[in-house]
């Protein structure tokens, strides 16, 4: 086992239409054991990151260490990891048995302990009564199960896994998920795993890291990123539905934010620090599940508003109210009864409020 160091690590590609900055000196520590999400929508440089880590294409700038080694000029086969690819390829005319064996045959292991190490992987995944499969024999997530086995047999030091789960239908996801987790902890072994499916993070990483145009935009636990976003692109990346953001003015005489249709009064302290800060244009972020929706006159209410449309998910209920020209969503229990056309109040708790500046992005209060 190790950890996993990244220092300043840059991958240009030049193409013929100039060049393309994928990984904007990324500085990474993965800890030994850790189960570490690199999390951000497409083409934010995952793929490239794992890449690099794995050997198959090379930094233009930057250190890779795994352990305490320098890997930069070391070899994949000699880098000691092991990488599960989104389309992972089964050789399709060989049984499950040798397509897991394979990694140790090539490396020259003795038979019995192939066999051996073929059955405790087997019983792990839980396909014992595949073996003698084909892969064509196989459905989807018996396949995935396959292909971890292939990469786990070998105990490396390092997981690498881009996408492992996303050609998998909605159930099997989440069934996969918990065992992969599950799997991890008890191997133990290093995990750096990408998607930009922000409910995989959440709920498989120790620590996430959120990447955007090339770079890490944070770094933290899935509760710290969903608590402390630390600008408004991990603000809107994760949570469901995305926070609310409102664009509003600062109107420093009335302590007050004003976001067209919608106002709300500051309290002292956040507006001493948007001062002390000199941000004026604000982004007020709010999720929906924070925003509170009362039939009755609230005094502190941001606005009143008719509701929009409904939108019933089972135990709870998504209300979206239309406010000018921007969208509030609140979601609310299912058995309070909302129908469209309804005037409500909407109440955003002071505690639940971030107020980023609109102009860097970054979490002011
Ligand atoms: N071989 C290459 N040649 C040129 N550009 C490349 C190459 N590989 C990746 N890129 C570019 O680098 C950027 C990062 O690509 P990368 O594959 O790492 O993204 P990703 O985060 O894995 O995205 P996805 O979620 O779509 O898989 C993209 O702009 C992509 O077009
Ligand atoms: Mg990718």
């Amino acid at each position: 086992m190790a950890s996993v160091r990244l220092v300043k690590v840059r991958k240009i590609f030049h193409t013929p239409r100039g060049e393309v900055t994928a990984v904007d000196d990324v500085n990474l520590e993965v800890r030994d054991g850790e189960f570490l999400v690199l999390l951000g929508p497409s083409g934010c440089g995952k793929t490239t990151t794992l890449r690099m880590i794995a050997g198959l294409e090379t930094p233009t700038s930057g250190e890779i260490y795994i352990g305490d080694r320098l890997v930069n000029d070391l070899h994949p086969k000699d880098r000691d990891v092991a990488m599960v690819f989104q389309n992972y390829a089964l050789y399709p005319h060989m049984r499950v048995r040798d397509i897991i064996a394979f990694p140790l045959k090539i490396r020259k292991y003795p038979q019995e302990e192939i066999e051996r190490r073929v059955r405790e992987v087997a019983e792990m995944l839980k396909i014992e009564h595949l073996l003698d499969r084909r892969p064509r024999e196989l459905s989807g997530g018996e396949q995935q199960r396959v292909a971890l086995g292939r990469a786990i047999v070998r105990r490396p030091k390092v997981f690498l896994m881009d996408e492992p789960l996303s050609n998998l239908d909605a159930k099997l996801r989440v069934v996969m998920r918990a065992e992969l987790k599950k799997l991890q902890k008890n191997l133990g072994v290093t995990t750096i795993y990408v998607t930009h499916d922000q409910v995989e993070a959440m709920t498989m990483a120790d620590r996430i890291a959120v990447m955007n145009k090339g770079r890490i935009v944070q770094l933290g636990t899935p509760k710290e990123l969903f608590t402390r976003p630390a600008n408004t692109f991990v603000a809107g990346f994760i949570g469901s539905p995305p926070m609310n953001m409102i664009e509003c003015s600062l109107d420093e005489g009335k302590n007050l934010l004003d976001c067209g249709a919608l106002k709300y009064r500051l309290d002292p302290d956040a507006g001493l620090t948007l001062r002390s800060k000199g941000v004026t244009e604000v982004i007020l972020g709010i999720r929906p599940q924070h925003v509170l929706i009362e039939r009755g006159k609230r005094p502190d209410a941001v606005a009143q508003a008719p509701i929009y449309v409904v939108e019933p998910m089972g135990t709870e209920t998504i209300v979206n109210f239309k406010l000018g020209e921007t969208m509030i969503r609140a979601v609310i229990p299912a058995d309070i009864d909302v129908e469209a056309g309804e005037v409500w109040n909407i109440v955003f708790p002071r505690d639940r409020v971030y107020l980023f500046d609109k102009k860097s992005g970054e979490l002011v209060a």
